[in-house]
């Protein structure tokens, strides 16, 4: 996920529905998140694909393989956007559920993926019984939930016992040097360079903001953990610009 613009990096677009906006706010209200990237939809994959250089397939490769779904089981992939992120579990076979709440996304991956059984559904109220699922995964989706503790707690819900859950998610470096660099470049450095490159240099500032407002890779893990998911880890890919959480739902009858 690459984009410094519109619809990359979780980040939405200019427009809401309502007219322009000139920046996504923190605090995130769902119908605005949903606006926003239904306007980003058609061009998101493209723009993620050019501008993140390569990284965004090596975070995507990482996340497949930390799923490591197999034929046959039925996998979520939540906040699927446009359903980039669910085809590695396609491809092994599995049975995969993207799923969003932006009808935009949906559409454009419909008509890209027209054989994947593409849901809307919001994160905090998943329309799902409960322990349908052998892995949830979210890629890049879980920092514009605006409500994480719930939608990892309905994550948990729709996972079978024994299942597991892989997060992808922006993150913050570990090498404090790198961190400084790399928090300057996002904070000092994006917005001008959008200015130069972009329509919409506001939403630069969305995604600098939303990335150094979300927890850090151990608080993240807390979150999971109250949520009820057991043996938590994380990994960290780039130096810690993405992290990978994971966690499993213990089997009936294991202790917690
Ligand atoms: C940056 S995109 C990621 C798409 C895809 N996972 C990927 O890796 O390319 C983030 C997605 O999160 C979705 N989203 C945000 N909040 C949501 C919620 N509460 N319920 C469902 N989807 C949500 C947005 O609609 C958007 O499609």
């Amino acid at each position: 996920m690459g984009e410094y613009g519109p619809g990359a990096f979780g980040m939405p677009g200019p427009y809401c529905h309502n007219g322009p906006v000139t920046r996504a706010s923190l605090d995130k209200q769902p119908h605005e998140v949903a606006s926003m990237f239904d306007d980003v939809a058609e061009r998101y994959d493209l723009t993620n694909d050019v501008l993140s250089l390569g990284q965004d397939r090596r975070w995507r490769k990482e996340v497949t393989k930390a799923v490591d779904a197999r034929p046959a089981q039925k996998i979520l992939d939540l906040a699927a956007g446009t359903a980039t992120s669910s085809l590695p579990f396609a491809r092994s076979g599995a049975y995969v559920v993207p799923c969003d709440f932006s009808l935009g996304m949906l559409q454009v991956g419909k008509k890209r993926h027209p054989w994947l059984p593409l849901t809307a559904g919001d994160a905090t109220r998943l329309p799902f019984k409960d322990d349908t699922f052998d892995a949830v995964t979210i890629s890049f989706g879980l920092r514009n939930v605006q409500d994480t503790d719930t939608a990892l707690r309905e994550l948990y819900r729709v996972t079978k016992p024994g299942g597991r859950v892989v997060i992808c998610e922006f993150s913050h470096p570990t090498w404090a040097p790198f961190r400084t660099v790399y928090t300057e470049y996002l904070m000092r450095a994006l917005p001008p360079v959008a200015r130069t490159v972009s329509s919409n240099p506001d939403a630069y500032v969305y995604l600098a903001e939303s990335i150094r407002a979300w927890p850090d890779q151990p608080a993240l893990a807390e979150r999971l953990r109250k949520a009820g998911w057991s043996k938590v880890a994380y990994r960290n890919l780039s130096g810690g610009i993405v992290a990978l959480h994971r966690g499993f739902k213990d089997s009936v009858g294991s202790a917690t």
